[in-house]
Order: C-alpha cells, then structure tokens, then sequence
C-alpha cells in the first residue's frame, strides 16, 4: 500500500538546548538559515508524501505558524520587490497539507504516535524524527517507501554505530536478507553499556503498519514512566516481519549540541552565498589553534 501520511513528533521540551529552547522550540533552531523542522518537512515533500500529521505540545505554535501564510510578511515584501523571498516563504506555506494533534503529557515517543492514530487511519505511514537530519540525493525515506513497496510489516532506518554509542539508540539484532537490508530478530531500546546485541542502531525513520496503534495502546511504560517505540516495535515484530534498512545519506543527531553544529558547518559549507567563505574560516581557525 502506499504510504501517504507523515507523522512528525514535535512535542519535546528540548531540555538539551536550554536556555535556547526557553522560548524557541527547539525545532525551530536554525542550520544555517532554516529551521531544522524544514528540513525534515521538505524531507517529506519531496518524498511524494502530501500529509503530515505534526504532534505537538504547549509553546509550540510557531511551529504551525512557519509553515502557515504570513499575509502580512508577504505584502511586505511584495512591497519592497523581494520577488526572491517572496517565492522562499511561499514556498515553505504550499510544501504539505499540515494536521496538528497536541500530545498533552510527555509521555513518551511510543504515546506521541499514538496520538496520530484517529488521523492515520487505517493506512501504513511514515514517522520522521526531527533530531535526525538525513542529507541524501534520495530522501531518506523516498528511498524507504521504495524498499516498502514489495512487503507489508514495519520498515525502521539504521545505521551502523561504534560500540560505544549503542546506549543512546534503539539497538537491532538481524539477519541480511538483501543488500542494506536486514530481517529483525531483536530489539532494545537503549541497551545498557556493552550489552547491545549489535551495533547496528535504529535511526528516526520508520514506516509502520496502523496495527501499531492497537499495539502501543497495551504496551507498559518504561522506568522513567515513558511508552517506547520500540517496545512497540518487538511487539509487532511477533505477529509480522520487521526488517531494518541501511539507508544511503549523512545523518546528524541535531538533538545533540555538537552535531547541531556539525549539521550547522556541513550545511553551511555546501551554502551558495557562505560556503566559500565557512570553508576559509575553518582553515584559519585550525591553523591558529594548533
Ligand atoms: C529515539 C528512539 C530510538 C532511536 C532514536 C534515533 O530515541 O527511541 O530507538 O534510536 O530515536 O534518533 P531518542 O533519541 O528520541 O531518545
């Protein structure tokens, strides 16, 4: 069946960016000169997905608001010839039909989805994490729905990690059925230190199949109070295949300060009007700290 929907959660504090994140939610944090919600957004778009369901929480309508029209701002800059941004932000208002369902306590990533159920349907859909930003010449998860499109189940994004990262994912364990493709045996949500049965790590995208609400509605929350995803995930993984895909791209974890600014610099130095000059900087910068 083809995948039609999008489910992006929005709903976290952004603990890890305070004090940026006081006031701006943390997925509006600019790479370069866009909102890192864009990105994924635009993600979505060109992977032919027309619907996005955004889960969102208090504080967080801006987020709605840029990628509604903005009357104003546009006759302003039709005023000034701005035709240039005039065409950026009316680009970024057209890009996808937007459905916004509010989760009402962080109650985990498994809980955010559920929130998407009423409006997903009965149909399989697509879920984008916003702190995993995916630079590819196919979408990540165009290049998902194609591998989709001869198998029912759950497709989930992975990566290999070093060994020492394995406790901040969702860990797989599996067996290579195609090229960049693996038949899930196991999974676990951030394993303890040393004890990840591969290093083989979910990255934030995934196209599930709608009995997924049914499950995550029965699964018990974890110690920290939370319903995991991938608790979620082994569950269904029970009653039909789960088969993790090795995507093609650079992924950067923008949840997490470095590679915020490591998206932030890669972004930049492939930016028509700064990269030049990012790339000059850069090698001024490491020969004066040497
Ligand atoms: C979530 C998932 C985890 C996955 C990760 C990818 O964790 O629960 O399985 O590996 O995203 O970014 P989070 O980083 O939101 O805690």
């Amino acid at each position: 069946m083809k995948v039609k929907k999008a489910v992006i959660p929005a709903a976290g504090l952004g603990t890890r960016f305070l004090p940026a994140t006081k006031v701006v939610p943390k997925e509006l944090l600019p790479i370069v000169d866009k909102p890192s919600i864009q990105y994924i957004m635009e993600e979505v778009a060109s992977a032919g997905i027309e619907e996005v369901i955004l889960i969102t929480g208090r504080e967080k309508g801006s987020i709605e608001d840029h990628f509604d029209t903005s009357i104003e701002l546009e006759n302003h800059l039709i005023k000034k010839g701005r035709r240039d941004l005039l065409k950026v932000v009316r680009e970024i208002s057209g890009m996808v039909t937007l459905v916004s369902v509010r989760q009402k306590e962080p109650l985990g990533l498994g809980h955010a989805i559920l929130c998407a159920k009423k409006v997903v349907g009965n149909e399989p859909f697509a879920v984008l994490l916003g702190d995993d930003l995916i630079d590819a010449k196919v979408p990540c998860i165009r290049q998902m729905m194609d591998v989709y499109q001869n198998m029912d189940g759950a497709l989930v994004a992975i990566q290999k990690v070093p060994r020492a990262e394995t406790h901040l994912y969702g860990i797989i364990k599996g067996k290579k059925v195609m090229d960049r493709v693996y038949s899930v045996d196991e999974m676990v949500e951030k394993p303890e230190r040393g004890k990840a049965p591969s290093n083989l790590a979910i990255i934030g995208r995934y196209i599930l199949p709608p009995r997924i609400f049914d499950i995550l509605e029965k699964v018990k929350p974890d110690r920290r109070g939370e319903i995991q995803l991938t608790d979620g995930l082994k569950e269904l993984n029970r009653e039909v295949s789960i088969y993790g895909y090795e995507f093609i791209g650079d992924r950067y974890d923008a949840g997490d300060k470095f590679g915020f600014l490591q998206a932030n610099l890669s972004f930049g130095l492939k930016h028509p009007e700064i990269g030049l000059k990012l790339k000059r900087l850069l090698k001024e910068l490491s020969s004066s700290h040497r």
